[in-house]
């Protein structure tokens, strides 16, 4: 078993490798080059992430690892080949696509996401679910954060690899991308023992508004006193790849520093489902909001929130508490 993990990050490894090797030097790199070019990066923000090209064919990987005993077994166990069951073959998974490789903590590569070039679809291609590889947990650009800085204060958490890179192509090299998954209590747990900050910068569409409010309902049982948690809302259309590459560092740094607090943004998107001028609307209002609030740990902080709850409504949390139960939060 261990030794087959080791064999398996071995594979990774050497697919890398081999994907760099083909942005320099694979007959197609040209069209792979300008794609990137034309996306704002430079060979040394290419290099740092260890961007590659994974040329169109079928058998480009597999042929690559030819000599090597059992490869393909090993390169189907890492996702990297798809086995054929009808044809009794196997073919690369990653084909004509910008390969992202996904490093864990350690700087292992446990995975890839690789881009098309054009706009077919899917856009991202991800590597599947295996041994070395769990989306829920991994944050790609985490690796190359801390490398870049051995004392981070904060982390970004956005949604897609273009965004990460693009903004360390531009200076800011703290930040970390979920992979095509929802953020977990796993991801954020993660992320608090690293840095007391995080700050949730996701697209500025419906998916990245309802993504920020999942973040949210995520965030509140995690967060400690000490912790905080952040909201960054982006111009409608924008993600942080395109708006930093518009306006620069110091607009897109001046955006961050006004970030919503967790519990500013927690208020401001309850009360606007709810109209607070009635006495229904503060019912309602304090009925979506009291469960979510009782989810947090003990902590100043949901004290706090209780209290504009209790100012709002005008009961106290004796009263409160008769109706729903606060049991945390009274007894502590
Ligand atoms: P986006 O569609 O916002 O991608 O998805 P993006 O990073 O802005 O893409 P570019 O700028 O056109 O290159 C955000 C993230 O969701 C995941 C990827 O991780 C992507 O970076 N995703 C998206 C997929 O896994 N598959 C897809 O087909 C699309
Ligand atoms: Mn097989
Ligand atoms: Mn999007
Ligand atoms: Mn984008
Ligand atoms: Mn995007």
């Amino acid at each position: 078993r261990e030794q087959q993990l080791k064999r398996q990050f071995e594979v990774l490894e050497q697919a890398n490798t081999f994907f760099q090797q083909q942005l320099r030097q694979s007959t197609d790199r040209q069209r792979a080059v300008s794609y990137l070019k034309q996306r704002g990066l430079s060979g040394q923000i290419a290099a740092a992430f260890g961007i590659g090209y994974a040329p169109p064919g079928w058998d480009n990987l597999l042929r690559h690892f030819d000599q090597v005993g059992n490869a393909t077994a090993l390169l189907e166990q890492s996702g990297m080949v798809i086995h054929n069951e009808d044809k009794q073959s196997h073919y690369d998974r990653f084909r004509d696509r910008i390969m992202f490789p996904i490093r864990d903590v350690r700087g292992r590569v446990i995975g890839f996401g690789g881009r098309v070039l054009g706009d077919d679809k899917p856009k991202y291609l991800n590597s599947p679910e295996t041994p070395t590889f769990h989306k829920g947990r991994e944050l790609y650009g985490l690796y190359e954060a801390r490398k870049h800085s051995n004392h981070l204060d904060r982390l970004l958490i956005v949604e897609g690899y273009m965004d990460v890179v693009s903004l360390a192509q531009h200076g800011i090299h703290w930040s970390v991308a979920t992979l095509g998954t929802a953020t977990t209590a796993q991801h954020l747990e993660r992320l608090f023992k690293l840095v007391p900050e995080v700050i949730f910068c996701f697209d500025g569409d419906q998916a990245g508004r309802t993504a920020a409010r999942r973040a949210l309902n995520t965030a509140l049982p995690v967060i400690k006193d000490g912790q905080e948690a952040r909201f960054l809302f982006l111009p409608d259309g924008e993600d942080p790849d395109t708006l930093v590459r518009k306006e620069g560092e110091a607009a897109f740094s001046e955006r961050v520093s006004q970030a919503l607090p967790l519990s500013e943004f927690f208020f401001k998107s309850m009360s606007e489902e709810a109209d607070l001028t009635s006495m229904d609307g503060r019912a309602r209002f304090s009925n979506t909001a009291l469960p979510l609030i009782n989810s947090m740990q003990p902590s100043l902080l949901k004290q706090m929130m209780l209290d504009r709850i209790c100012d709002i409504t005008g009961l106290s949390l004796e009263q409160l508490s008769s109706v729903i139960d606060l049991h945390q939060a009274t007894h502590e």
